[in-house]
């Protein structure tokens, strides 16, 4: 294990993703960008930004990131190249300088048949590139309702981090530079877009039980190393509910995230819960 690097990873730093799924066209997309860019160079908040973009503003986007917003993408194919028409590599992303992207969102698994084992192959491919990333779990209101949450994560997980090829944790933080790679997001399929977010309560208990799956798989130290967000109707007036629960380091916002104003008190809200 690399020495301290856990350690350094847990110091309280909160992460706060946007996810704007397929809105925005690209003027608004570029005044939403530049005005983020823009408040967090006057706040200088201490929290990490990211956005999800459609992939067609990724090049122009990653251009005025400014190194205060970190730019992802939503998607991206496990072969570095080939005639998958439709798809973006890797090696793309890395190419425009892009951070990372989300894998096995779960509007990709119910709408695009995405499972574990593709979202663990995008999650490998990434990981091996160096980039970042973020890959989305969560259990349906049947699965809820039966009481088969925890099972359900725990499937999702292992089969995903078996279909990657990741095999042990040197592997997952071997490229690890100044900031983590491998980002967890719990998103109860019920709670997406449906304004009934899950109780902090109830993502804490889910966030706990995933750090515990990290520790017994991959050894504490990437239990420790993994930053889990939670997902699912988080807007600016819950946000500090979730982000205060211990094993929640930040969240993953669709709906809320599209509106700038909505937004900015998110991110303000959340740095205020970091000891800068
Ligand atoms: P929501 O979406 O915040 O609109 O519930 C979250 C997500 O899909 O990542």
């Amino acid at each position: 294990m690399i020495e301290g690097v856990a350690e350094m990873l847990r110091e309280g730093k909160k992460y706060l993703i946007g996810n704007w799924k397929m809105f925005k066209d690209e003027i608004q997309a570029h005044a939403h960008f530049h005005l983020l860019a823009q408040f967090l160079a006057e706040k200088k908040i201490f929290l990490d930004v990211a956005i999800a973009a459609p992939s067609v503003f990724l090049s122009d986007l990653v251009r005025k990131t400014q190194n205060l917003v970190t730019l992802l993408a939503q998607n991206v194919h496990w072969e570095r190249e080939g005639p998958f028409t439709g798809e973006i590599s890797v090696p793309m992303l890395r190419s425009l300088g892009v951070s990372g992207s989300l894998v096995g969102h779960s509007e990709r698994r119910l709408s695009f048949g995405e499972n574990n084992v593709t979202a663990g192959k995008r999650m490998g491919a990434l990981l091996r590139g160096g980039l970042k990333a973020v890959l989305c779990v969560g259990e349906s209101l049947e699965e809820r309702d039966q009481g088969r949450w925890s099972r359900v994560l725990e499937t999702q997980v292992c089969q995903a981090f078996e279909a990657s090829g990741v095999k042990n944790a040197f592997e997952i933080l071997g490229s690890f530079a100044q900031s983590p790679l491998l980002f967890v997001a719990y998103e109860p399929v019920w709670a997406i877009g449906s304004g009934h977010a899950a109780s902090p309560a109830q993502a804490q208990e889910a966030h706990s039980f995933l750090r515990n799956i990290f520790s017994f798989y991959f050894g504490r130290d990437v239990g420790e190393y993994v930053k889990i967000l939670y997902g699912g109707s988080v807007k600016a007036s819950n946000i500090k509910d979730f982000l205060s629960c211990p094993d929640i380091d930040g969240a993953l916002v669709g709906g809320a995230s599209l509106n700038v104003q909505e937004f900015f008190q998110m991110c303000e809200r959340a740095a205020s819960l970091v000891k800068g």
